[in-house]
């Protein structure tokens, strides 16, 4: 029998809890042990609740215990997960978490003291909640030189979107009735200004690239601006606006941003709706692949959190390898990276924008018309860099918004 902490009891930790109970045989097959629930950490109290018999509130005691073999970390937040978890890697626990910014800032350092104690640290819900990524790159996918990871790496903004392309409803009404229903947080910013979804592609790049990003250095554009409008013209160019974390590895130089892209719809992404997740990969020897589920939830993330206890507990004393060294990971210059943008201009008709202006900024470009839509005059450029069009862009007067089109 493997004796197994949990630390924090809300949605995730009592998720894990019901995991296990209500799969307890298949977990045990799966382990090749009976896996026990011997404490279970919280400052609250739980009357009432079975789990009141193993509830502690000093780490310590769990700690001090050797019979602990697997700490299960789902408190969230840096501090004092990110201790509790050294400490526990330190006595020769294995951990599991499903904290992504824990992750996403101590990774490298985490990896290592795991490897130097002989035990192991995993996180696979921390990206996609319940669907299988960061296994799939630690055990899978390892002959390959992945060069693209694209993904929808949060649930709120991908409902947010997918409601208002529609509904053809405004960004705040959404969010709006996305709270009410209990889809959104009270406090949305972490999910709708793309912080969460920039920390997911910095441990996705960190993992491909086998080397700590700082997730500050990471170009994040959040959702808010994204209108109706917008969603006319992505329809008129047979498209969809998405919220991608994209990491792209071009001659050698890895670029890495989190944006609203108008997506295709012959590209897999395009078909993601709702709360759902996805990650495309490309590997050089693989070609394309995609990974497609439950991004959030108590027993989608529970369930991915449950599969790292099975494996860490089926290589007691044995530490996967994967590599993610500590070392800042160099990026390239986010204004050499090229894209094509969607331009919209205030116009009372077409000949107000000159075309012969647009075509010195940005070259030659396609002109498009979203039905409907007057008093407008819009573009997509052919692929410009960042930097350069930055600058291009601020030769016009009366731009409405600017859009990257891609995939
Ligand atoms: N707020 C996150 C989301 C939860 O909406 O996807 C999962 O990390």
């Amino acid at each position: 029998m493997v004796s197994i902490a949990v630390l924090g009891y809300g949605t995730v930790g009592s998720g894990v809890v019901e995991v296990i109970q209500t799969n307890q045989e298949i977990v045990n097959k799966r382990a090749g042990e009976e896996v026990n629930i011997k404490y279970v950490l919280d400052l609250r109290e739980f009357e009432g609740d079975p789990i009141q018999k193993i509830l502690v509130h000093d780490y310590n005691i769990i700690l001090n215990d050797d019979d602990v073999k697997v700490v299960v970390e789902v408190m969230g937040g840096v501090e004092p997960a990110h201790t509790f978890v050294r400490q526990a890697l330190e006595a020769g626990k294995s951990v599991c978490t499903s904290n992504k910014e824990m992750v996403a800032k101590h990774g490298a350092e985490l990896i290592q003291i795991a490897k130097e104690n002989k035990v192991n640290f995993l996180y696979e819900a921390s990206v996609g909640g319940g669907i299988p990524i960061i296994r799939p790159l630690i055990s899978s996918l390892t002959c390959d030189d992945i060069t693209e990871v694209s993904g929808i790496l949060n649930g709120t903004t991908n409902y947010i979107l997918t409601k208002m392309r529609d509904q053809g409803a405004a960004f705040e009404d959404v969010l709006k009735e996305a709270q009410e229903k209990g889809y959104a947080e009270r406090n949305p910013e972490a999910d709708v200004e793309g912080y969460d979804a920039c920390r997911k592609i910095a441990i996705l790049t960190s993992l491909v690239c086998g080397q700590q990003i700082d997730y500050e250095d990471i170009y994040t554009e959040g959702i808010t601006k994204i209108t109706e409008k917008d969603f006319q013209y992505a329809k008129a160019l047979k498209g969809s606006i998405k919220l991608l974390g994209t990491y792209q590895r071009i001659d050698g130089k890895v670029y890495v941003m989190v944006a609203p892209v108008i997506v295709s719809e012959k590209h897999p992404l395009y078909h993601v709706n709702d709360v759902f997740n996805a990650i495309f990969v490309h590997g050089n020897m693989l070609d394309d692949a995609m990974f497609y589920g439950r991004g959030a939830g108590k027993l989608p993330t529970a369930s991915a959190v449950v599969s790292d206890v099975v494996d860490e507990v089926k290589h007691m004393g044995k530490n996967i390898m994967q590599i993610w060294e500590p070392g800042k990971l160099e990026l390239g210059n986010f204004d050499d990276w090229k894209h094509k943008f969607l331009v919209r201009i205030q116009s009372e008709d077409i000949d107000d924008v000159n075309m012969e202006d647009v075509k010195n900024a940005f070259g030659d470009v396609l002109y498009v018309k979203a039905p409907g839509i007057t008093n407008e005059t819009a573009f997509v450029t052919n692929p410009i860099a960042e930097g350069v069009f930055k600058e291009a862009i601020q030769k016009f007067n009366g731009v409405i918004s600017t859009l990257r089109v891609g995939f």
